[in-house]
């Protein structure tokens, strides 16, 4: 099989994968749209009906997973009791857990700009719903988890925990893009590579399939060619994401095509558009 970049409406995506990858896909990593109204985004945030719109993506989401595949699904406070509602209906409460993202860490956050505080909170952290299909049956792998030594940063070998820090933040993965195609604002809510990356990490195996279809600025499929420069591995990844603001040719696949460059990777993708 081949990488996919596939620029479309995710659900008539996820429609076709259905014949070829049905029960194959391993890790989904996923950062729908949070339905907040912010101006500063340059896609559509807000979705009338989120519950509807995410059940029938996740529902066909569901049927690609592996039996012992699993999802990692980003969200903030906003929809966060939906989307347990929603997971909990259709993997089983107890295939789901919820885990915390540290999305500020001072040592990440050179270049960050400061968001208004609210009503005088200052809001550090998101979500991350981890659901498997079939918990009982599914361990992951330890992930490699950065730590402050005194000096810098060291990694060692852990489990991942409920509560995650120093894997990026917000302003760093922006940083990351900067790096890339020399614009931090290019796309503004990218996640940071080495979080996705750590999460493919522990659920994936060296040929894992790994399917994003609200990729963005495509860092699932960055995540998934560094882990395998890094363990030698032959995962695949298949990334879809919409046309909204010329997205997909404008960010995501410029973005591969540099990660690819700038890091050696030995990887290469096709690329499809579905109207
Ligand atoms: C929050 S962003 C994902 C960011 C990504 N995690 C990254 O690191 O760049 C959500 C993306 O999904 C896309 N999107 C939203 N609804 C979609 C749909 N129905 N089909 C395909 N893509 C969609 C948006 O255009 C946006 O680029």
């Amino acid at each position: 099989m081949k990488n996919l970049i596939i620029e479309s409406e995710n659900i008539i995506a996820l429609q076709r994968l259905l014949p070829e990858y049905e029960g194959k896909i391993d890790v989904i990593p996923i950062d729908p749209p949070y339905n907040t109204d912010i101006s500063y985004i340059e896609y559509q945030d807000t979705i009338d009906d989120w519950f509807a719109f995410m059940r029938e993506r996740l529902s066909l989401a569901y049927r690609l997973l592996a039996e012992k595949g699993v999802a990692f699904i980003h969200i903030d406070e906003n929809e966060l009791i939906n989307l347990v509602r929603l997971c909990a209906d259709m993997f089983g409460a107890e295939n789901i857990m919820t885990l915390v993202w540290k999305k500020t860490n001072k040592l990440f956050d050179k270049n960050r700009r400061e968001k208004p505080l609210e009503s005088g909170v200052k809001r550090t952290h998101e979500y991350v719903l981890l659901c498997f299909k079939d918990r009982k049956n599914t361990v992951l792998h330890p992930i490699r988890q950065p730590y402050w030594n005194g000096k810098g940063l060291s990694e060692e070998e852990k489990p991942l925990e409920t509560v995650f820090d120093f894997l990026g933040t917000t302003s760093s993965a922006k940083d990351e893009l900067y790096e890339l195609l020399g614009s931090r604002d290019i796309f503004s809510t990218p996640k940071p590579v080495k979080l996705i990356k750590e999460f493919i990490r522990s659920a994936s195996d060296q040929n894992s399939i790994v399917l994003d279809f609200f990729a963005g600025s495509g860092t699932t499929g960055h995540a998934v060619m560094d882990l395998n420069k890094e363990d030698g591995g032959q995962r695949k990844f298949i990334l879809v994401t919409n046309s909204e603001n010329n997205i997909c040719r404008r960010v995501t696949i410029p973005r591969i095509k540099a990660a690819i460059l700038k890091n050696g990777y030995a990887e290469e993708f096709e690329y499809y558009q579905i109207k």
